[in-house]
């Protein structure tokens, strides 16, 4: 073969294993076979109904789509509001006295909000963003830990159609500065701080560096979450800093919604490019309620009275869509934790869990691999009994731990959902709809009813079955972004000019041959090994399925005969040494599961890998890693300290 034919991507780890779903569930299943034919039949019909279904309009729409590529207009010429739907008409149906979030603080208080309470907090906090001089079509940066505030000061924002901009409550003020530039925003929501790993984490003093240099904030909104516990105290600014409590509390408990355009702008979430000025990703209002509300209620499968967690920040798009969006507009009951998963041990999920009786559970894989490092005890200490539905997000998840999530969270049979999706793309678009879908561990199985995803070559033409390449879609969808934040040549440049006509993810994919998605990793992680393209995430995988492995990444660095040589890094589940020969033994192990081709030229064991806040792991900070160059931009990395860590770390396994 030559280079030219070689494809796009290599299709190299194969996954046997099937779960088909159980009769039982699928009797009493949300999600019904005959809506994937339904929406393919006519996707706009399909949507259009359930908007009409689903949403509480001001006014109906008279057009389902306006699709001027790549700008897309959903429910033209309706108008609605987002927290009338997602509060108001639940209290209004009788739901008042039903629980909207049950509130636990790291330190171990609880809250319970009621829909009834929702209403009158959001309603408060409207009023008070008015006060504040805050009007329709104004943006508000929020930067809070997670306590109930937060939803609500969004839901306060979308009440008078302020679009918020939520910045992650551990980004720098740096990073908090250059997102209120870019919205522009008057107004910061923030707390004096939040408990995280034990401690009392401020967050205003970054609030008031932030603000130095953003001229168009005019008050600083925060919410007393430490109080006493903020050592210093917190210093608050005269005419400009005002206590949550001093404001809203004595504000009238009702507030009109406004009607809003379908098209309104609802938020803007900030996510980081490849350059180093993050993109200001922007939704609107009516697509967004209708694809995250329905994706919501058919893929976890969400009943009247299940208790619901996603364990996600909302400073992130999971936590906009499944915790606070989609969730709300079902009237769901959901869980929110304001801590680690650490404190005070590493079973505090699986003890609230049993304490909520939780039932649906949504995270990361890497949040899974972490609690796989700690081993099986931990859970097996709790009942766990509860448990209905699980749902990853944010990474591939490797197949060996889909398993242990099955297993060891799922007693071995609720259905997992690996969903797959970007802040770009706002709901869920790639996913098994449980009781209807029969599961490969580690494959995101199908698109969502109404959802066309293709995987194309490099010239753009669809890829038969059995083979990799990037992953594209091809008609628009209700929660999709509307463009990037003043910047629509960069929108158009970024996602629609690489495959004309078409969507790019800038992810690597695969179908099988039957037709199921396997995510590969971003394709700028992509490695080109003497002429074969691998993806990160099969070798990954065929490194996690040795039982010692808990997590690993790879990443390519030159090499004089292959082009490119594959560096593996590796961290062992409790228990395990690191030895060379333990170092050899994976190497070969990945030779035989997937191709000599694929075996890591070097292995090195680390404590800890670089990641995002969010969990994504940074490759480009393990090349520099893997070549001793100087380290990149780290300024998004979670634990600045790992790096140097895993640089003075020895145990490394070479050819
Ligand atoms: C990755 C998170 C494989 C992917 C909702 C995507 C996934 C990026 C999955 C978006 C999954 C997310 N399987 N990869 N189930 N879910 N990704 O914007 O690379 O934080 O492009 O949105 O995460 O990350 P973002």
């Amino acid at each position: 073969m030559s280079v030219d034919q070689r494809p796009e991507i290599e299709n190299l780890l194969a996954e046997g294993r099937t779960f088909p779903p159980d009769p039982a569930f699928s009797a009493q299943a949300n999600a019904q076979a005959s809506i994937y034919d339904e929406a393919a039949g006519d996707p706009e019909g399909f949507w259009a109904r359930i908007a009409r279904e689903t949403v509480i309009w001001r006014e109906p729409f008279t057009t389902t789509l306006e699709w001027d590529l790549p700008f897309a207009k959903w429910f033209v010429g309706g108008k609605l509001n987002i927290s009338e739907n997602c509060v108001d008409r639940h209290v209004a149906n009788g739901l008042g006295e039903k629980v909207a979030y049950h509130w636990i603080g790291e330190p171990g208080d609880k809250r319970t909000i009621t829909y009834a309470d929702l209403l009158r907090e959001v309603s408060k906090a409207a009023n008070a963003l008015r006060e504040l001089g805050i009007n329709t079509g104004d943006r508000v940066a929020i930067y809070m830990p997670m306590i109930p505030e937060l939803p609500i000061a969004m839901l306060a924002c979308a009440r008078i159609g302020a679009p918020h901009t939520v910045v992650f409550g551990g980004f720098s003020a740096e990073a908090l500065s250059g997102r209120i530039n870019d919205a522009e925003a008057k107004l910061v929501i923030t707390a004096d701080g939040g408990w995280r790993r034990g401690k009392a984490a401020a967050l205003k003093p970054a609030v008031d560096e932030a603000v130095q240099s953003t001229p168009t904030i005019e008050h600083v909104l925060v919410v007393r979450r430490l109080g006493d516990a903020v050592e210093s105290g917190t210093a608050m600014e005269d005419g400009r800093d005002v206590w949550w409590h001093d404001v809203v509390d004595r504000q009238s408990e009702t507030c009109e919604p406004v009607a809003l355009d379908s098209e309104h702008m609802l938020y803007l979430l900030y996510t980081s490019g490849t350059t180093a000025k993050p993109k200001g990703i922007m939704h609107t209002t009516a697509g967004y309620l209708v694809g995250t509300s329905y994706s919501h209620m058919q893929i976890f499968d969400v009943k009247p009275d299940d208790v619901y967690w996603c364990a996600a920040d909302v400073g992130w798009v999971t936590g906009h869509s499944y915790i606070v969006y989609g969730p709300l507009a079902n009237a769901t009951t959901g869980v929110m934790y304001e801590g680690t998963p650490d404190t005070p041990a590493w079973d505090r999920w699986w003890q609230i869990i049993e304490d909520y009786k939780v039932n649906i559970l949504y995270c990361a894989p890497t949040a899974i691999r972490a609690f796989m490092k700690q081993g099986d005890a931990l859970p097996a200490r709790h009942d766990l009994s509860s448990l209905r539905v699980l749902g990853s997000v944010g990474e591939p998840i490797n197949p060996e731990a889909w398993l242990w999530y099955h297993e060891h969270i799922g007693g071995g049979k609720t259905p997992i959902v690996d969903t797959w999706w970007q802040t770009e793309t706002g709901q869920i678009l790639i996913t098994p709809l449980p009781g209807v879908t029969t599961t490969k561990p580690g494959s995101a199985t199908f698109p969502f009813p109404g959802i066309e995803a293709d995987i194309v070559d490099g010239a753009g033409n669809s890829v038969p079955l059995g083979g990799g390449g990037y992953l594209v879609l091809k008609r628009p969808w209700p929660a999709m972004l509307r463009g990037i934040y003043g910047d629509p040549e960069r929108y158009k440049e970024t996602y629609w000019n690489r495959f004309p006509g078409m969507y790019f993810a800038g992810d690597g994919a695969k179908r099988d041959e039957d037709g199921y998605f396997w995510l590969l990793g971003r394709v700028d992680d992509v490695m080109n090994v003497a002429g074969h393209r691998l993806s990160t995430t099969e070798i990954e995988s065929a490194l996690v399925s040795h039982p010692v492995v808990a997590e690993a990444a790879v990443v390519g660095g030159p090499d004089p005969v292959t082009g490119e040589a594959i560096n593996a890094f590796v961290i062992l589940r409790l228990g395990n040494e690191p030895t060379k020969e333990l170092g050899q033994a994976l190497r070969d192990h990945v030779a035989t599961k997937i191709s000599p081709i694929a075996k890591p030229k070097s292995l090195m064991f680390v404590p800890d890998l670089p990641k995002t806040r969010s969990g994504k792991i940074m490759r480009r900070l393990l090349r520099d890693i893997a070549q001793g160059r100087s380290l990149g931009d780290t300024t998004t990395l979670a634990d600045a300290t790992v790096v140097e860590t895993i640089r003075a770390n020895t145990g490394a396994a070479e050819e």
